[in-house]
């Protein structure tokens, strides 16, 4: 692969893109030290030059988050009435920002709304892609809110040499229609297309607040929050004030109203991994400058790859993730594949017991299987060497195919008229909208 300072300027033509993503080159560098931004995520080598596992503990303390407990938890039960997502009882979705400020306000039932996104890099979504969605989709069913899902059609184009515009909206009509099969309440969901969503119209008061934003952030700053050098191209310099405009309410004036007082009250909350956390950092910074409410944010963790927690699952690499797309077989395939944390041999198994800590299956597992008591039996039986891989890979298997066979049928029924509507702008019904209730 080229690195990035092999790319040479022709004279007399304007300067190359790189031939490398800023993310690629990132992991080409290998640094030693824990580094997680939206265009690298690694946790870094230890002492004999090999990769590590990302320390989320440690991450909440570099980027002075806060870290989701049980009080916070015993409170959202109370508030909502729903038990926790199986994620947050496992530490899964485990940091946050202002979530305890989303509780009080919707306590006194004040509406927000819910904010995610997706970077339409490829045309097969995986597993890995669909779980912060899973989660969204729980707490829209849980607090009945709408929510705004942005694809960023023009980060990907931006960011990613080999890529065309009209590569990149394939991409993200694809991957509109996958998120759709997610589950989404059409009445409360609005997808939207950076690249579709352009002044004039709905978008007005959209691109007016990316101006505000773009205004108010110095090339400094990007710098220091993405990384980015000299070299990087102007649009990814302007893009993070895309993502930031959509975190406040005033931007969606078909959605929650025009007057300006009200709409400014509108808290959102960003459910997403924590690699995005850069982006919503620099959006906090600048909301109250602009007389708005700082978006809460709520952090999740990667799902592994298949080849185990310290490598990344990547599209060119089939076994390192299961794809939405997998029939049962290839599911049964890639688990009987993945990084196993048991013995060599049956009997040294026994003997010593698996590690589930390092097991990919077991991992998978966590993110999957809502039953409490079966995951912790399981987990006791693995450690204590009476269940050998092969059983905890057929019982991961199992669940997996559950869930992408459950996926499959759902996408099926998603047609190019239900996307369309997805994506119309217009008013979306919910508990509290401002026709019904003064905010
Ligand atoms: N930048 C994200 C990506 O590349 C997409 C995104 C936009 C997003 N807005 C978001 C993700 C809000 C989570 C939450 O995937």
């Amino acid at each position: 692969m080229a690195s990035v300072s092999e790319v040479k300027d022709e004279p007399g033509q304007p300067p190359a893109l790189t031939s490398l993503s800023l993310a690629e080159a990132a992991q080409e560098a290998k640094s030693k030290e824990q580094i997680v931004t939206p265009f690298d995520v690694s946790g870094g080598l230890d002492e004999l030059g090999n990769p590590k596992a990302i320390d989320y503990d440690k991450l909440v303390d570099t980027f002075g988050s806060q870290r989701i407990d049980k009080l916070l938890l015993d409170r959202f039960e109370k508030v909502t009435g729903h038990k926790p997502h199986r994620m947050l009882r496992r530490g899964l979705v485990f940091s946050h920002r202002d979530l305890n400020l989303i509780l009080d306000k919707y306590e006194k039932g004040i509406p927000f709304f819910l904010y995610t996104g997706r970077g339409p890099s490829s045309d097969s979504m995986h597993v890995g892609h669909t779980i912060p969605f899973e989660f969204t989709k729980y707490l829209q069913d849980v607090f009945d809110v709408p929510l705004v899902i942005m694809l960023t059609d023009d980060e990907k184009f931006y960011h990613t040499p080999r890529l065309s515009l009209k590569d990149v909206y394939k991409f993200t009509i694809q991957n509109a229609m996958d998120i759709i099969a997610v589950g989404f309440d059409m009445k409360k969901t609005f997808i939207f297309a950076d690249t579709e969503f352009v002044d004039g119209g709905f978008a007005a008061a959209f691109n007016n607040n990316v101006r505000e934003l773009g205004k108010r952030t110095t090339i400094n700053q990007i710098k220091g929050t993405f990384g980015f050098n000299d070299s990087n191209n102007i649009a990814e310099f302007a893009f993070p004030a895309m993502q930031s405009a959509t975190a406040f309410a005033t931007s969606f004036p078909f959605i929650f109203g025009t007057d300006p007082k009200k709409v400014a009250k509108v808290p959102c909350l960003i459910p997403c991994a924590i690699d995005q956390d850069p982006y919503f950092r620099q959006c906090r910074d600048n909301a109250p400058k602009m007389g708005y409410l700082k978006p809460a944010i709520i952090h999740s963790v990667f799902l592994p790859s298949l080849r185990g927690r310290e490598s990344k699952m990547s599209a060119s690499d089939a076994d390192s993730s299961i794809f939405l797309s997998d029939t049962d077989n290839q599911v049964k395939k890639k688990v009987g594949k993945a990084f196993s944390g048991g013995q060599d041999t049956a009997e040294e198994h026994r003997r010593i017991g698996g590690r589930t800590a390092v097991d990919v299956p077991f991992q998978y597992l966590t993110f999957f299987m809502e039953d409490d008591e079966e995951l912790e039996r399981i987990r006791i039986e693995y450690e204590e060497g009476r269940m050998q891989s092969g059983e905890l890979k057929m019982a991961c298997t199992k669940e997996l195919q559950a869930y992408v066979g459950g996926f499959r049928d759902r996408r099926k029924a998603v047609t190019e008229e239900i996307r369309r509507e997805f994506m119309r702008p217009r008013q979306l019904v919910f508990r509290g909208m401002p026709a019904e209730k003064e905010l």
